[in-house]
């Protein structure tokens, strides 16, 4: 029997609703990383429709804060109320580079699946983020990137056609060596994600017509040089 939680989930649900490679599948790996016990009160930064939130509140029992920039919260509000889940999770508009309305040591934790790279890629985010998380709390983050760095210009024959700087991939050294300069925090695990590569197969499978033009980008052999980047650090 398939113990996933993602596989054993509404396939058809899940293929209509993201947004990039599946998000349910990468936070079901990036729980298994956390401590994460029924009550938490979890900020989902760049949720997105919500796929990683309904995960965290269904699989964990945790209350979500579903925090989005570009898919309104009253969307996110109508696809949580028809999963039963409108008491469970909370979806905001949130732009991270401007104001964060919540309390500061409100969150057991900060997640964010597939939209970190937007936003924090910077020296400026995590310190503007650690306020609203709990002391001990943590940052959790994964985010689709290269396998290892290359230089402007020098990208693989297979990715440079599709190649755009609003990908803001990078390798994990990137990431670390940024996180690193952030004292108020202790980076406790940097990985690869084992399931980046279903991730990408599930969303080549999705309508969304972002994915079928993703789908030459993977067929030209693009995807070998790519991994998923999961970050977890421990505010201090
Ligand atoms: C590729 S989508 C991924 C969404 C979802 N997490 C998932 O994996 O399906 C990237 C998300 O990043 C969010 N995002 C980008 N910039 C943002 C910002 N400044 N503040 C909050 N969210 C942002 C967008 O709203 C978008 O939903």
């Amino acid at each position: 029997m398939n113990t996933s939680f993602t596989d054993n989930y509404d396939r058809a649900f899940l293929l209509d609703t993201m947004m990039g490679p599946n998000a349910m599948r990468l936070a079901e790996e990036m729980a298994n990383f956390l401590s994460i016990t029924p009550g938490m009160r979890i900020l989902d930064l760049g949720c997105g429709t919500g796929i990683s939130s309904i995960l965290f509140a269904q699989k964990y029992d945790v209350t979500v804060f579903a925090a989005d920039l570009w898919v309104s919260p009253s969307e996110n509000a109508k696809r949580f109320a028809d999963l039963g889940l409108d008491a469970k999770i909370f979806p905001f508009l949130v732009d991270a580079t401007k104001e964060i309305p919540f309390a500061h040591e409100y969150f057991d934790m900060i997640i964010s699946v597939d939209s970190y790279q937007y936003f924090g890629g910077n020296e400026n985010m995590l310190p503007k983020l650690l306020p609203y998380v709990k002391k001990g709390g943590c940052i959790a983050i994964a985010v689709p990137g290269f396998i290892q760095d290359y230089p402007e210009g020098q990208l693989p024959k297979e990715v440079q056609p599709f190649w755009t700087p609003e990908w803001y991939f990078y390798s994990s050294r990137w990431w670390h060596e940024l996180w690193e300069k952030e004292s108020g925090i202790e980076i406790t695990l940097l990985r690869e994600m084992d399931s980046c590569k279903q991730a990408w197969e599930d969303w080549l499978q999705s309508p969304n017509p972002y994915a079928k033009s993703d789908m030459a980008m993977m067929d030209a052999g693009a995807g070998k040089y790519f991994n998923i980047i999961q970050m977890i650090g421990r505010k201090r």
